[in-house]
């Protein structure tokens, strides 16, 4: 399997489609997914990809092929999902903040639900009674993930139900008898510590009492994948050691079986993904060296938003010598991808990648300034196919009325 994407197939790339480019190796995508299914073989386990991260049609496709199933943050994500090939008993919407009319269409879809709020769930309850099966999002009031920006589970988070409304949402559950078939708990994202994870685990095991007909208890995404050089990730066969022992526990205790389900996002899809993109222009002035590119923050927001941190390879030089560069994108405003970053010697024309633009990089992207989103190419065993093209200038007025 080519599951890492050379220097010389991203050059032909940017020859071939233009840059800015997103590539997308599938088989990495299928080598994270394998890393999963070995490390939680033993359990009863069910991985939902998050697809937030990246929803181009073809790369949910072959997420489905890989028998993963799905998990949508909106009723667009479900529609989409279907439209994938997914089944609706391997769709779930996990939902936070949205109108009653969402939750419906997921009720008619067939899809499964987690519900976030206890108005929904009162609203649940008077339509449709133990009719369907759902899910609950709680917040458990743990500190987790990369920064506050992706972090979820915390007391001031607007997330999920929580824990110390426990009894209020007893007391709906039982006036509407409402059939709760699973618990969900996503704390954050980049979550490194397998640990926090066995916290959930442990609120899980205190709640299970109250809910007889549970079935599934999803423990979220978040789990970290290196971006710097040498940087580890969530250890996920300790991760799949652990999560065996607790459901053993589980099961022990209550007399019965658990499903586990995961909703991993960027540890199926970031590593996969590289941003092409060319050195417009080289400036120096006394604080830095500019290499300014031809993207910007419109196309990969995570360093300006999260201050985040992606590896960036100047794969036109790779043996020059090593300066120091302020990496910069071409809004006008400050759009900075990097300070002080060591690259070989950068030249005017010179291919910048950034490595982990799979997850959350075209997917956050936008027209800012009025430019156009990149396009998108999957490379599977090998062979390439654009995914998407290049937006063109209709693509600035579609939608637009122009009055005369
Ligand atoms: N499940 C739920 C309910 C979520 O809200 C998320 C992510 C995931 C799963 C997947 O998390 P992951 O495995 O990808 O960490 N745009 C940010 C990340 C935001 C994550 C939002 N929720 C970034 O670029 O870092």
């Amino acid at each position: 399997m080519h599951s890492k994407t050379s220097n010389k197939q991203l050059t032909d790339l940017a020859a071939s489609f233009g840059t800015p480019l997103y590539v997308y190796n599938a088989n990495k995508i299928t080598a994270q997914y394998q890393q999963l299914l070995t490390a939680f073989e033993p359990a009863n386990t069910r991985f939902f990809f998050a697809c937030k991260a990246l929803t181009n049609i073809n790369i949910l496709k072959h997420v489905r092929t890989l028998g993963c199933n799905i998990d949508c943050s909106s009723i667009n994500e479900a529609l989409l999902a279907i439209r994938a090939g997914f089944e609706p008993k391997n769709i779930l919407y996990t939902s936070n903040g949205i109108a009653f009319d969402e939750i419906e269409t997921a009720v008619e879809l067939g899809i499964n639900i987690n519900i976030d709020s206890l108005s929904n769930l009162k609203k649940f309850g008077e339509k449709y009674g133990h009719s369907y099966p759902v899910g609950l999002r709680i917040r458990p009031n743990i500190m987790a993930g990369g920064n506050l920006k992706i972090s979820t589970g915390h007391e001031k988070s607007k997330f999920g139900i929580p824990l110390e409304q426990l009894d209020e949402l007893l007391a709906i559950i039982q006036q509407y008898n409402i059939y709760i078939a699973g618990l969900h708990i996503h704390t954050g994202s980049e979550i490194k510590d397998v640990d926090v994870f066995m916290k959930v685990a442990d609120i899980f095991f205190d709640l299970v009492p109250h809910f007889p007909e549970i079935k599934f208890l999803d423990l979220g995404g978040g789990f970290k994948v290196p971006y710097k050089e040498h940087e580890i990730g969530t250890d996920i066969a300790l991760l799949g050691t652990k999560v065996k022992e607790a459901v053993e526990k589980l099961t022990h205790t209550y007399h019965k079986n658990f499903q586990v389900w995961f909703e991993p996002g960027k540890f199926l899809v970031s590593e996969c993904g590289s941003f092409i993109t060319q050195v417009n222009v080289l400036k120096n002035n006394a604080a830095a060296t500019f290499a300014g590119i031809n993207s910007g923050f419109n196309h990969l927001i995570r360093p300006m938003f999260y201050e985040a941190y992606h590896r960036i390879r100047n794969i036109s030089n790779p043996d020059g010598p090593v300066k120091e560069y302020a990496v910069t994108g071409n809004i006008c405003e400050t759009d900075t991808f990097a300070w002080n970053r060591p690259l070989n010697e950068v030249r005017e024309g010179d291919l910048l990648v950034f490595d982990n633009a799979g997850a959350y990089g075209f997917e956050m992207g936008s027209n800012y300034n009025s430019r156009f989103l990149p396009a998108q190419v999957m490379l599977k065993d090998g062979e390439a196919f654009l995914i998407r093209k290049r937006d063109v200038f209709d693509d600035l007025l579609r939608n637009q009325i122009e009055l005369v």
